[in-house]
């Protein structure tokens, strides 16, 4: 063995995989040193999560070399890779929904006695000190499938501390965390370096890598880019090397004839998330952003509108119209479409391929003689899925088969085939990569100037500022702030901030 490869911690050399149709990752590089964060970049689809996964022993029929303390091992499962002190916190969730925190968390390692029986107060002590260790109050004794995805997230970050691991892989840690965890995760990510921990560390959140990574390696297509330390990349570095190209115009902006309010909402109350005396508006040919921070009540108030909860009190108007919205359906027929925060349990049925998902929301329009047009259908959701850049062999891929962000423009190109004039995006960029956001961010544009009302709830400060023309912050389930025609152009980071923090 080489001295040099000593000191690596690990190093993967080559690795190739591929799936039917797809050549995923194509002979790539990848190395760690202990104690490092190393931050694994690259646009939606670029192999990030399969190359980790070869790691983790998920994808066993990698090709290539695995170098782990300076001796070649082959990732065949993940148990073994665990006991080797490797372990993953998975990007799509993997915890069973009818059992609890802790038996999630030592799952098939539960502490027993010397006759085999299970130390369930053993069990659940260690998985509360885990819990502790991350600064979060989920209690151990509550089922997962009562959980928040927030808090899933936090307990996947526990199951994987609780390896004791040289190496911790992070894919997208942060994608479903309120700030408070996140900066607790930070704190942890802190701690595990002390001890001489690894961090692989995946997101599309420029703002995390410049905060945490000492070293940042980059895919694109399934093939290694560069490896390089953080302080020699600029911004514009990583993002022409992710995304092959320059981007100038990151928030391409269309200034459209203001037409009819849309949607109009008055004195709206519901007890149930503390939603109180809300009136707001938003108009045709306008894109009204919606800030506030986690817990404001944003989602829960677009949910109301949908139809996916009940208010107590308030009237909708809907082109003028009062109406009386008790339904998803009723939402969907009076013509809103509602893109939700969380594709995994809302918005896609990954079983199902693309082309289905995307023709769910709209099968109606597509039957004629009781017959599905399938070649309408196909021709219509091909050209969604290429508008889009849908990084997949075919429409008749599974979703499941897809990437995270990719599943997410599957989200979009479903709703976009829908009938609908009131477009509500709830987090539409969460998980994308920056080239694809600025596709995003174009096709609020189109729906713009095709006379649509879109109404975009963001976390992301940039992003608001970037696509609103008329904005409403949020804080405490109440419309705290609005920035209109006459205000728009004072609103900045710490205006709206200072509106998102307000004191009820
Ligand atoms: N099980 C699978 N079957 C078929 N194709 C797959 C499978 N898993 C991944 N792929 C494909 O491999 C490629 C790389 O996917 P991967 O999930 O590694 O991307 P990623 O870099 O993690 O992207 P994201 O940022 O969206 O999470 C994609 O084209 C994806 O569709
Ligand atoms: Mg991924």
């Amino acid at each position: 063995m080489s001295k040099k490869s000593k000191e690596y911690l690990l190093e993967m050399n080559d690795i190739t995989v591929r799936f039917p149709g797809v050549l995923a990752l194509d002979k790539v590089h990848f190395d760690m040193y202990p104690g490092e964060v190393h931050a694994l970049l690259g646009e939606n689809g670029a192999g990030k999560s399969t190359i980790m996964k070869a790691l983790a022993g998920v994808n066993r029929h990698y090709e290539g070399e695995i170098i782990w303390k300076g001796e070649p091992i082959k990732a065949e499962s993940i148990v073994e890779q665990n006991e080797r002190g490797i372990s993953i916190i998975f990007q799509e969730m993997n915890l069973l929904p009818n059992l609890t925190v802790a038996e999630n968390i030592f799952f098939g390692r539960h502490p027993t006695d010397s006759m085999g029986m299970v130390l369930w107060d053993k069990m659940n002590n260690d998985a509360r000190e885990l819990l502790d260790s991350i600064g979060t109050n989920i209690r151990e004794d509550a089922l997962i499938k009562d959980l928040t995805v927030g808090a899933m997230q936090m307990v996947e970050i526990a199951k994987a501390l609780s390896f004791e691991s040289d190496l911790v892989i992070m894919d997208e840690p942060t994608s479903a965390l309120t700030n408070k965890e996140t900066e607790n995760l930070f704190e942890v990510i802190e701690k595990l370096k002390q001890r001489d921990v690894g961090i692989v560390y995946i997101s599309h959140r420029l703002e995390e890598i410049d905060l945490l990574a000492d070293r940042i390696t980059i895919l694109r297509d399934g093939k290694y880019i560069l490896t390089e330390k953080k302080e020699n990349l600029s911004r514009e570095d990583l993002i022409s090397n992710m995304v092959g190209r320059e981007i100038d115009d990151f928030y391409p902006r269309v200034e459209v004839e203001v037409g009819d309010i849309a949607l109009k909402v008055e004195n709206l109350n519901q007890e149930l998330n503390g939603l109180k005396d809300i009136s707001f508006f938003a108009r045709a040919g306008e894109t009204t952003g919606f800030y506030g921070l986690m817990g404001a009540g944003r989602t829960e108030l677009m949910r109301a509108i949908y139809g996916a909860d009940h208010y107590d009190s308030g009237d909708v108007y809907i082109w003028g119209e009062k109406t009386n919205i008790k339904s998803c359906e009723d939402g969907k027929n009076k013509g809103i479409a509602f893109l939700t925060e969380d594709r995994k349990t809302q918005g896609l049925i990954l079983d199902f391929s693309i082309s289905e998902n995307i023709s769910i929301t709209n099968i109606d329009a597509l039957i004629s003689n009781f017959k599905i047009n399938l070649k309408e259908e196909k021709e219509r959701n091909q050209e969604l899925v290429s508008k889009l850049q849908v990084k997949t062999p075919s429409i008749q891929q599974k979703t499941l088969n897809l990437s995270g962000g990719n599943q997410q423009k599957v989200v979009i190109c479903k709703w976009l085939n829908s009938d609908s004039n009131i477009f509500i995006f709830d987090e539409p960029t969460r998980g994308i990569d920056v080239g694809a956001k600025t596709e995003i961010y174009s096709i609020i544009n189109s729906l713009k100037e095709e006379g649509n009302a879109v109404i975009v709830v963001t976390s992301e400060l940039p992003e608001l500022l970037g696509v609103s023309d008329h904005i409403y912050v949020m804080s405490n389930g109440r419309i705290s702030g609005e920035f209109d025609n006459d205000t728009l152009a004072t609103a900045n980071q710490k205006s709206v901030m200072r509106y998102a923090t307000k004191e009820y």
